[in-house]
């Protein structure tokens, strides 16, 4: 049944985005340093496809693109999940510099058959590279893009990457390349990103905020950013508000807000062979603190991570007096991975945005609201009716027997 739905939403797809392919506008960042910097991929789903599937296309960490997108990352089988077609997802990935501009760490992909430049660049990556990016970065002879391709040829695969500074308006933000999809505007994407036109028409030098389908806009997220030294394997750690990140070697968990904007990082559990996670002369743990009223104010102290140095866990240990104590910390809120099964819901009318959805590209989020009018959401019903078609026959079938 997936794999129905697979080849109905291909179809659509290829159709769709061979309407909308013209000169697709993007924003290139030149770089002059050569460190890297995290940025985030905004992919939709083209067929049901498991947690899994879609790290493996981008050479992610199946727990890393869950807590990314706040889905709970640390349920057992949570990468064997399978995630409905049209869903959008934030794929974390890092941003090098080569040859002065903002690269992606490019990905390999395995071509199956049936598969073209076009389809693989429309199709199977969405949109995030252009078949003509594709055939570049492999070196390949100028041919058309639906000729097929050799079943098993490996394609190296770029993609677009933004860092800016890692600030926007000189606050720490984390920079999502979105596809412009069918319906989308300038407004509408702003309204769904928690930012606003000027900024997006700013970041992305528009001189008048106006897109096309398949154009790529660089959208700032708000984010926490971390302040490990250079030499940490996880320098320059940024989350974006109302998610989560793995790092360490997935043996820590790193949240953004939704109180504030200050990286707060606890044990991860996901990890097999973790390092000590004791701040040192102390018996807190990370993320731990304690807090001790006295007549100048609340006397606190607390562990926390200080990056991932030489394969061990770093923790720094502060103390200090603060006007109040504070309560509880405040954890993003984790969705279940909405999964195919249960399409009907993914589909239903997202409800009105609260306070704890802007930040995060799950399903009835803002994201997937502005999607209604979209690509993917114009696929999506027809994926649907196949499944309720599929589910009458079924129960058909089963009241005969
Ligand atoms: C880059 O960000 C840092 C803070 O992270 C800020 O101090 C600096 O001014 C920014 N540089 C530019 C060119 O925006
Ligand atoms: C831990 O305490 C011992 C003795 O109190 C001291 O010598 C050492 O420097 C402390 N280590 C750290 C990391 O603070
Ligand atoms: C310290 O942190 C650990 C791990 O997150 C947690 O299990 C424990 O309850 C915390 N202890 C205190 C006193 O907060
Ligand atoms: C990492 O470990 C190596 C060898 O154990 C040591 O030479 C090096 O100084 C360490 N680096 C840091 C940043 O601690
Ligand atoms: C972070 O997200 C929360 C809800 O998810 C929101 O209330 C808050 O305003 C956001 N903070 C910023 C700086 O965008």
């Amino acid at each position: 049944m997936s794999r129905l739905a697979a080849a109905a939403a291909g179809a659509l797809l290829v159709i769709l985005a061979v309407v909308g392919s013209a000169a697709a506008k993007t924003t290139i960042e030149p770089c002059s340093t050569a460190d890297s910097c995290a940025a985030l991929l905004g992919y939709s789903l083209y067929a049901d496809m498991k947690v899994s599937e879609v790290a493996a296309l981008f050479g992610a960490d199946p727990a890393a693109l869950l807590a990314a997108n706040a889905l709970d990352f640390a349920s057992p089988g949570a990468a064997n999940r399978i995630l409905p077609a049209g869903l959008l997802l934030r794929v974390p990935t890092r941003c090098a510099c080569a040859d002065g501009v903002r690269k992606s760490v490019s990905v390999r992909y395995a071509a199956r058959p049936a598969d073209t430049l076009a389809t693989v660049a429309d199709v199977v990556f969405a949109g995030l590279a252009s078949a003509d990016q594709i055939r570049n970065a492999n070196g390949l002879a100028e041919a058309d893009p639906d000729a097929l391709l050799d079943a098993g040829q490996i394609l190296v695969v770029p993609f677009p990457c933004v860092c800016l500074n890692s600030t926007d308006n000189n606050l720490p933000a984390v920079y999502l390349s979105y596809v412009v999809r069918v319906g989308d505007t300038v407004e509408s994407i702003a309204a769904s990103h928690a930012t606003t036109v000027t900024d997006l028409s700013n970041v992305n030098a528009m001189g008048s905020p106006i897109v096309a389908p398949g154009d790529i806009l660089a959208i700032p997220l708000s984010a926490c950013a971390s302040t490990f030294p250079n030499f940490a394997s996880d320098y320059g750690l940024l989350v974006a508000n109302g998610t989560y990140a793995l790092t360490a070697g997935n043996c820590v968990e790193c949240s953004c807000g939704p109180g504030d904007l200050n990286l707060y990082c606890t044990p991860a559990s996901l990890g097999t062979s973790c390092s000590s996670m004791q701040c040192s002369n102390s018996s807190l743990m990370l993320g731990n603190m304690t807090s001790q009223p006295t007549s100048g104010g609340c006397g606190v102290s607390s562990c926390s991570y200080a990056g991932f140095i030489n394969g061990s866990i770093a923790t720094s240990l502060s103390s200090g007096l603060q006007p109040t104590c504070p309560g509880p910390h405040q954890f993003p809120p984790l969705m279940e991975p909405s999964t195919a099964a249960i399409h009907g819901s993914y589909l239903a009318p997202s409800p009105s945005p609260g306070p704890g959805e802007a930040g995060g590209a799950v399903p009835g989020s803002s994201d997937s609201g502005a999607s209604s009018h979209s690509l993917a959401g114009s696929l999506s019903p027809s994926v649907h009716r196949l499944h309720q078609m599929i589910l009458i026959l079924s129960l058909v079938f089963y009241l005969h027997m």
